[in-house]
């Protein structure tokens, strides 16, 4: 069998779609963005996370309650850690929790 050679547009989309992954759902940049990208997108969209402005407590009780109720797999510690600070810095909530 003779190789085919790709397309221009074959080829065009093959590059440009490792760009796409990188933009890890349009998470705001910083540490942990790869972590909750990774684990929190595959059984709802990233709006479920992103709609919510939570103080520190109440994001750790949302992480506790992905895994008891909601069946995610437990997170190693230091995942969690990452995704919790990332939680709270960028979707914080600075008042009476
Ligand atoms: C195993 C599947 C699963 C994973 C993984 C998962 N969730 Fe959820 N999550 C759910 C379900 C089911 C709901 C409730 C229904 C809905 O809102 O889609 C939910 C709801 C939520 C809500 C809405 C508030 C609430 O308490 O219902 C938030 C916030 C949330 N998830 C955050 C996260 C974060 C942050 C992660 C990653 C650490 C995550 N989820 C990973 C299944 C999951």
């Amino acid at each position: 069998m003779r190789a085919r050679l790709i397309g221009g547009a074959a080829l065009a989309a093959l590059l440009t779609a490792p760009a796409a992954a990188e933009d890890f759902g349009g998470l705001p940049e910083g540490e942990g963005q790869e972590e909750v990208f990774y684990n929190c997108s595959y059984c709802h969209s990233l709006r479920t996370v992103t709609a919510q402005h939570l103080s520190r407590s109440r994001w750790g009780r949302i992480l506790d309650e992905m895994v008891q109720v909601q069946g995610m797999p437990e997170l190693e510690e230091d995942t969690r850690a990452a995704i919790h600070d990332y939680l709270v810095e960028h979707f914080g909530f600075e008042g009476e929790d």
